[in-house]
């Protein structure tokens, strides 16, 4: 099967106030996104992986890449991305689309511990799925409270996972879906298969490849590059 990826990076990112949008942040030498990269390229041919990127961050996408080696120069040009997140999934989409890829995985550049396992987990689960995507347990007890914070309700910890990506799924079904929700508000990729009754399976995900929000999440970061000397 021929594997199609998408990083979106288009994101503005800087919600803890730094001038460096997260994406182009570095880990051990090498940005978020060129960790991304180069892990997804060792599952596809490089031609296949679709970076999203925000045009105005041109020189920082262009210093990620020259700090990745050499085997990556088959890379597509990055396409640009759009106001929200799912607006840069599609213009990756259609981007790709040229290329005929027959699965496509989804991942944000703010995930740099993506591994090649939970890669492969995905993979795997697409033999017998339309979508799959990597999850995680609930540590916390999770409440539902109104809007001026009284809780209404306690959700059952046992019937929740959170969500990470790459989320993939069958190329043609997921670009369909994405066409048909243009403009509708989704925070992630399988909510739309859900959305159009078709099953999503669940894989187990890592702590290592949570989405990179604060400032503390870098320290984590660093010790994961510091374990793995990535
Ligand atoms: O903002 P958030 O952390 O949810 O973004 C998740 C991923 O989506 C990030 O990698 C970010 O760069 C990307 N994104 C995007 N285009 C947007 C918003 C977010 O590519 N308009």
């Amino acid at each position: 099967k021929k594997i199609g990826v998408v990083i979106v990076a288009a994101g503005s990112g800087n919600r803890f106030g730094d001038p460096i949008p997260k994406q182009y942040h570095t880990l051990g030498g090498k940005t978020l996104l060129g960790h991304c990269i180069e892990c997804f390229a060792r599952h596809t041919s490089p031609e296949l992986v679709q970076v999203v990127y925000n045009p105005a961050h041109q020189n920082w996408y262009d210093g990620a890449i020259a700090a990745l080696g050499a085997d990556i120069t088959t890379l597509p040009a990055p396409i640009g991305g759009g106001v929200t997140r799912q607006q840069s999934v599609l213009n990756g989409l259609r981007a790709l689309s040229a290329r005929k890829p027959d699965i496509v995985l989804i991942h944000d550049a703010a995930r740099p511990g993506i591994s090649d396992d939970v890669i492969t987990r995905v993979i795997k689960a697409l033999e017998t799925h339309a979508g799959a995507i990597p999850t995680l347990p609930v540590a916390d007890t999770i409440k539902q409270t109104s809007r001026d914070g009284v809780i209404t309700k306690t959700i059952p910890r046992d019937t929740l996972q959170r969500a990470q990506t790459p989320q993939g799924f069958v190329f043609e079904t997921i670009l369909a879906a994405h066409e048909q929700f243009e403009g509708q508000e989704f925070t992630d990729d399988a909510a739309l298969l859900e959305e159009l009754g078709l099953d999503v399976m669940c894989v187990e995900g890592t702590s290592a490849n949570d989405k990179i929000t604060k400032r503390d999440d870098f320290d984590r970061a660093h010790d994961w590059i510091d374990s793995t000397n990535k």
